[in-house]
């Protein structure tokens, strides 16, 4: 495999990177840094990395030449920000994926995986969620997914081209920006506790979600482009925690309380999320993720 990795100087691409890297195959990036960083990736010699944006058809033709899998992560990641500037965040995330889409079919690119998310699931109405469960995203970023999906499923039946959503639940880890106000909860909680400030729980903090370790993600996106799955696939451990467990695993590997604070909960926030993750274990053979505390660990060593 030559891989193209967009957004590859981001959270969950440059963890891709490196172990896209280390099987020892040859990567090329495009990111237009917005949110991503240059120091996210190594020096090698098989990494060349092109500055560009994904919503011109010419950079993304230059960067695809000689390619034979796409992995594409570019997007405008925040769901704040896609219901605050709708037709910015779709101009990247709807028209900047089809420009890759399109120049994947065009070059006879063998494999294309694609950033999907759980947002399009939106408020699921029975739990776990498998992925033949209804889409009903309640922003316009998770629509944006949605929309994917279906461009994706389209050009793999009318012009044969291997497509795969990868539907990534909570993902943690290094190198997730912890400035954000949108940023995850985990990197959030974990630069407070640093800083000794306490952590803000929107609501009673026992709202559930999935966390899934960044290593895992990178895992689960290499194997993807190995693999011949197509269609979408759930990226998640399978197993659900309350806010409030996070706390406490949060404390004993810092070795100390958190101090808590709870306020309102977040308006639109998602009650309980809880994944059918059967089809990453089963056709990408991804299993035995992270546990929690030592993904916790890894993170508090790096958010210094
Ligand atoms: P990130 O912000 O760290 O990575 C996104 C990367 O894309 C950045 O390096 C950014 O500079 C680049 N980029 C943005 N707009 C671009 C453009 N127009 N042209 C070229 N490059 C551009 O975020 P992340 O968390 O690593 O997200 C990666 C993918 O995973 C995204 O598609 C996101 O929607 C999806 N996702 C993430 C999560 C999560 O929990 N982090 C959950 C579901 C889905
Ligand atoms: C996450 C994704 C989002 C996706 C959704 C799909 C991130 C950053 N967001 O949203 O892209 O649409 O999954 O299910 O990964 N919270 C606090 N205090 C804080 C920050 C958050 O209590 O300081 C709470 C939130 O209200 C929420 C939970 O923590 O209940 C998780 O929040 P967050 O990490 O932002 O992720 P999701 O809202 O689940």
């Amino acid at each position: 495999m030559r891989v193209l990795v967009t957004g590859g100087a981001g959270f969950i691409g440059s963890h891709t990177v490196e172990r896209l890297l280390a099987q020892g195959y040859p990567v090329r990036v495009l990111d237009d840094f917005s949110t991503g960083h240059l120091d996210n990736l190594p020096h090698h010699s098989r990494l060349s990395i092109i500055t560009g944006d994904i919503r011109s058809r010419r950079v993304v033709e230059e960067a695809m030449q000689g390619v034979t899998h796409v992995l594409h992560l570019a997007a405008q990641v925040s769901v704040a920000a896609s219901v605050e500037a709708p037709v910015s965040s779709a101009s990247i995330n709807v028209t900047g994926f089809l420009n890759v889409l399109d120049a994947a079919r065009a070059q006879r690119v063998r494999r294309l995986v694609y950033a999907s998310s759980a947002a399009v699931y939106g408020m699921p109405a029975r739990l776990p969620i498998d992925e033949d469960a209804p889409t009903a995203p309640i922003s316009p970023y998770g629509l944006e997914k949605e929309i994917n999906d279906r461009y994706a499923a389209l050009y793999r039946d009318l012009y044969g081209l291997p497509t795969l959503g990868l539907r990534y639940f909570n993902v943690y880890g290094p190198r997730q920006d912890p400035n954000s106000p949108y940023s995850g909860v985990i990197s959030i909680f974990c630069r407070r506790l640093r800083e000794a400030r306490p952590l803000s729980v929107f609501g009673d903090g026992l709202q559930t979600r999935d966390f899934i370790y960044v290593g895992d993600v990178a895992r689960a996106n290499a194997a993807a482009l190995e693999g011949g799955l197509t269609g979408v696939c759930n990226v998640a451990t399978g197993e659900s925690i309350s806010l409030r467990t996070l706390i406490k695993a949060l404390g004993a590997v810092a070795g100390k309380q958190p101090l808590v604070s709870y306020g309102e909960a977040r308006a639109g926030d998602i009650r309980e999320s809880a994944a059918d993750n059967r089809r990453l274990v089963t056709a990408l053979r991804v299993s035995e993720f992270e546990p929690l505390g030592r993904g916790l660990t890894r993170l508090w060593a790096s958010c210094a």
